[in-house]
């Protein structure tokens, strides 16, 4: 995107973009993309490549793949999940060969650039506590951290909870993949910022690449205490999604993981891993006090792209009237 002001960053960015196209991705970019995603993101929960090719057909407006193209290969791609005003960038990579060459800036701007033109006023994105290449070049373009995101993680045979028996007497729990759930619209509380863009879209493209997810419902009477879903390697329950109901949070947190728990019982090796938002205090407090530890974190950046969208109309009507 062409900047208003002259100031000597933004010329040098959109030079670093001369040998650069952007555009959305095409179902041949599927394996390259792939590849970059599979080299350099290191996430809890790996997309597979069945899970890109879905989005890339769902033609989604709230989810979609822009790839970078160098020399007409594919050098670099970001996932991105957009709703309403406001939009989440989920992973952001250049292939290895061709980094330090402003093409993740070239990127960054374009996508932001998009999405301005689309209505966006915030963008946000999570960044691993050590990862300082990617957290300078979004500091560099107007990124500020907002907040941490804590990663808790406990072997099974460590976590203990004390669940009332009168709530566990009213406590029904249904398990099942994400094929068949069916994930329940009202509004809850979830654990992590990013839930609130990626849980309904990620549903859809899980059960059109037909994936296997778990998801965990309880029910607290009639009403949803909450909702987990699960992914799980040899070793390690991944909770993708916390969703808790506003309505006594603290004690549907507990009816939840003992669900898991028991879910998961299968070795005392076994661990489950949770990503918390660091604000959900109380929250957190009750993970720690169960037994889980905290084993990483990552930053939560924004930018305002609305208020870049203004200054620089604002900057062309002034200039009109010059
Ligand atoms: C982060 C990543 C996308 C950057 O892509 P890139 O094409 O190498 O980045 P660029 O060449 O455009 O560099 C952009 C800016 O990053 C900043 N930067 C690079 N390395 C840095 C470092 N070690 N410390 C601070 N800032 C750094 C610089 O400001 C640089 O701009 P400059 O060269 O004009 O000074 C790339 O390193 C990557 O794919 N990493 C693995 C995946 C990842 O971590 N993604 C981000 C989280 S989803």
């Amino acid at each position: 995107m062409e900047e208003s002001d002259s100031d000597s960053e933004d010329d040098s960015s959109s030079d670093k973009c001369l040998n650069v196209s952007i555009r959305r991705a095409r179902i041949s970019d599927v394996d390259n993309i792939f590849r970059i995603y599979s080299e350099s993101i290191q996430y809890l929960d790996l997309e597979s490549k069945e899970w890109i090719a879905g989005v890339i057909r769902k033609r989604s407006k709230r989810i979609r793949i822009y790839v970078a193209i160098h020399n007409k290969s594919v050098a670099g791609f970001a996932i991105v999940y957009k709703k309403r005003d406001k939009a989440y960038v989920d992973a952001l990579a250049i292939d290895e060969m061709f980094r330090g060459r402003g093409i993740g800036e070239c990127l960054l701007r374009n996508v932001e650039e998009a999405l301005a033109g689309e209505g966006v006023e915030k963008i946000y994105l999570t960044v691993k506590n050590h990862n300082n290449r990617a957290l300078g070049m979004y500091v560099k373009n107007g990124y500020r951290i907002s907040n941490v995101i804590l990663v808790l993680e406990a072997k099974l045979s460590n976590i203990d909870i004390s669940v009332d028996k009168k709530v566990l007497d009213r406590t029904r729990i249904s398990i099942d993949s994400v094929k068949r759930a069916s994930i329940p619209r009202v509004k809850l509380l979830d654990l992590t910022m990013w839930n609130n863009f990626t849980w309904d879209v990620d549903e859809a493209i899980y059960r059109l690449s037909g994936e296997e997810v778990t998801i965990i419902t309880v029910y607290n009477g009639r009403r949803i205490a909450g909702v987990a879903q699960l992914s799980t390697t040899s070793s390690k329950i991944v909770v993708e999604r916390l969703a808790l109901s506003y309505y006594r949070p603290t004690e549907s947190l507990k009816v939840l993981i003992d669900s898991v728990k028991r879910f998961a019982d299968r070795g005392i090796d076994t661990s489950i891993v949770i990503p918390v938002d660091s604000s959900k205090t109380s929250l957190l407090k009750t993970l720690i006090s169960m037994g889980f530890r905290i084993v990483d974190s990552e930053y939560v950046l924004y930018k305002d792209v609305g208020e870049e969208q203004e200054k620089s109309i604002s900057s062309v009507a002034l200039a009109k009237h010059v």
